[in-house]
């Protein structure tokens, strides 16, 4: 993989709190990952330290190769950050703003007016230019902020909980803005809302208590799935449980089987967790004729995404 974000065996503490605990990972070039876990869980930290804000008490974290502690200022050149709550100057003008920022960043002056049109073009600002910030809505403030994050054309965006605190509209928009910018650049987001990062992210990690939970394409860690509560009783001679349990995980669609407390006299029950597209019903009923079983209860029940999440996420 061509990292351009490597982040390993990180921590951070204030004072006595380890907000974050040893998270490592890496994000290739163009991937847009999303950064999911519940408020307190460390994502505003690690994305601190990721962007040079904060020092980090141990690990290493690079950007582009560039060790981020050793040169931050370096670092910081290929990195666009939205900080969360996306703070604005509010009496400025949006284009003054910008132009200030551009200043800030040590953008040559000669560029700084075509970084500035680039910038007000592709986040839709054309019409607020000359207006100032404190005027402007949420979501278009939000404009502001990631127009400020890609003005110096930084290959790596960095945004903090970006469409928290926008209503649902303003969220759509965006998220669409969001997808076209992340085209061309790798992305990670932070958020706390889950279905957030099935609409924008390809990847997701998931962080809780500063440790990392997760790492995966969304659709597989925050599937919709099944789970079926199965009882059976054993015909007459006794039925070994390690075998059952081998024959049930073996059933097409199952990806997991746990043993469950006994639902009556003589029960031997299952949970089988299976995929939203798949239904072992059928092949579980011919697996209870094979093996010469008595079925005592068979329940389905869909598992929520807020389930998988709270599973992840609540130690
Ligand atoms: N400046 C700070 N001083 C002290 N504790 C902090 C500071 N910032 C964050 N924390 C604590 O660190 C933990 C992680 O916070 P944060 O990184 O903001 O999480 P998230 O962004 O996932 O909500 C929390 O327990 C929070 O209270
Ligand atoms: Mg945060």
């Amino acid at each position: 993989m061509d990292a351009m974000i490597h982040i390993e065996n990180l921590t951070k503490s204030y004072g006595a709190n380890q907000a974050v605990r040893g998270i490592s990972f890496e994000v290739g070039k163009g991937q847009v990952v999303g950064f999911l876990g519940p408020n307190g869980a460390g994502k505003s930290t690690t994305m601190k330290v990721l962007t040079g804000f904060l020092l980090p008490t141990s690990g290493k974290v690079t950007v582009k190769g560039v060790e981020v502690e050793q040169d931050p200022v370096q670092a910081r050149r290929h990195i666009g950050y939205l900080p969360e709550n996306n703070p604005l100057y509010e009496e400025m003008m949006v284009e003054d703003y910008l132009g200030y920022v551009a200043h800030m960043r040590g953008l040559p002056k000669d560029q700084q007016r075509k970084a500035i049109k680039d910038a007000v073009d592709r986040c839709g600002l054309g019409d607020k230019r000359g207006k100032d910030i404190g005027e402007l809505s949420k979501g278009y403030r939000q404009r502001v902020g990631l127009a400020q994050a890609i003005l110096h054309n930084p290959d790596i965006l960095v945004l903090d909980e970006p469409t928290t605190g926008l209503d649902p509209n303003q969220v759509v928009e965006i998220r669409n803005l969001i997808k076209e910018l992340g085209a061309e650049k790798t992305v990670l987001m932070s958020t706390h809302i889950l279905p957030e990062v099935q609409h924008t992210c390809s990847r997701a990690i998931i962080i809780a208590d500063g440790t990392l939970k997760a790492d995966g394409a969304p659709s597989t860690l925050t599937a919709d799935g099944n789970t079926l509560s199965v009882a059976v009783r054993a015909r007459g001679g006794d039925t070994k449980v390690d075998e059952l349990l081998k024959s049930l995980r073996a059933l097409p669609g199952v990806s997991d089987v746990t043993t469950a407390p006994a639902t009556e006299k003589g029960a031997l029950s299952f949970t089988l967790v299976s995929k939203s597209d798949s239904d072992p019903r059928e092949a579980l009923f011919d697996l209870v004729i094979d093996q010469k079983l008595v079925l005592l209860g068979l329940e389905r029940r869909t598992i929520s995404l807020e389930e998988t999440f709270r599973k992840l996420t609540i130690s």
